[in-house]
């Protein structure tokens, strides 16, 4: 499909549908629903506007979404128990840490991801699927980049031999798309706020994907003409959501845009479905779907 504007909340639309479909064939056929737990810790009103869209989302496509609600005092020993009582329950197929962390929690944040059994971490964050990344395997990689990619794929646009800007280096975004777009033959460079002349790499970027929490980050005199930009940055202006790109000045001179909102949210939130899928699938050892 040919378009400057890449819509990802339509592509979600489609591939949640296609999901939606094939959860119900394999819930007919075995009689078990998918379910992902997510655990919520302390009472930050963000992350709960975030896992009531994410239940939403579950209950659409036909998986049983289950919340556990912690006190922000919980202990570090007794979270770890409560990820482990989810790891050991064979009706939960994929568990969810909303991120961030309470303060007092926040520098075991690590500790928490890697007691997520590496087969129900759907947001791909435990070393163990970080490592398979690494091998190119995406089955349980994080979400926004397999967001990215797909959106990508579905509009056509050509990776190989792309020189892909990222600016940012979190687990969340910048890492993961390092191997994925490896694998598809790009030549990523990663900027971050420690990067010298960034304008340099921005000016150079074919492929440029951004997400560094500032609004208007990205101008019409920092690109290079026809450049695909992925806006991935979520900011909240005077109420209003926004992304790191400013939409209206870059859109005559690049060559396609992800807008924010509208691009790769919907998609991150598909990849968390396909994830909690995904996982399922393998624990009950279903191959043929
Ligand atoms: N739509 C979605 O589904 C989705 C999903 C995930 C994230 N997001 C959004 O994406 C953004 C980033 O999320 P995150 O969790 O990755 O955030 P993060 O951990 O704060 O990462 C921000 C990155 O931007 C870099 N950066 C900040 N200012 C910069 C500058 N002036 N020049 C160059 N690099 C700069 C930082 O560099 P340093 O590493 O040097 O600090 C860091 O690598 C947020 O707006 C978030 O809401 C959206």
């Amino acid at each position: 499909m040919n378009s400057k504007i890449l819509d990802g909340r339509k592509l979600g639309e489609k591939l949640n549908k296609e999901l939606k479909e094939k959860i119900k064939q394999v819930v007919k056929k075995i009689g078990i629903k998918p379910t992902l737990a997510t655990i919520l810790v302390g009472k930050d009103p963000s992350s709960k506007i975030y896992i009531n869209i994410k239940q939403r989302m579950c209950q659409e496509v036909g998986i049983e979404s289950i919340i556990l609600e912690l006190d922000e005092n919980i202990s570090k020993d007794d979270l770890l128990q409560e990820i482990d009582k989810l790891n050991n329950e064979p009706s939960v197929h994929g568990i969810l840490l909303q991120l961030p962390l309470p303060e007092k929690l926040l520098n075991y944040t690590g500790v928490f991801l890697e007691k997520i059994s590496p087969l129900k971490d759907v947001d791909g964050l435990n070393p163990f699927n970080k490592g398979r990344l690494f091998d190119y395997d995406e089955e349980l990689a994080p979400c926004t980049p397999k967001g990215i990619i797909a959106l990508l794929k579905h509009y056509n646009i050509e990776i190989s031999g792309k020189n892909a800007v990222i600016i940012n280096r979190s687990n969340l975004v910048g890492k993961p798309l390092i191997f994925m777009l490896l694998k598809r033959n790009a030549t990523p460079t990663v900027c971050h706020t420690s990067t010298r002349n960034i304008d340099r790499y921005i000016k150079n970027a074919d492929l440029l994907i951004v997400a560094v929490r500032k609004p208007k980050f990205i101008t019409k005199e920092r690109i290079k003409e026809g450049v695909i930009i992925i806006d991935v940055g979520t900011n909240r202006i005077e109420g209003k959501l926004c992304g790191d790109v400013d939409f209206d000045d870059v859109l005559d001179k690049c060559g396609a845009i992800s807008p924010s909102p509208g691009g790769v949210g919907p998609l991150t939130v598909h990849f968390l479905l396909q994830n909690t899928f995904n996982a399922y699938k393998k624990q009950l050892n279903i191959t043929e779907i």
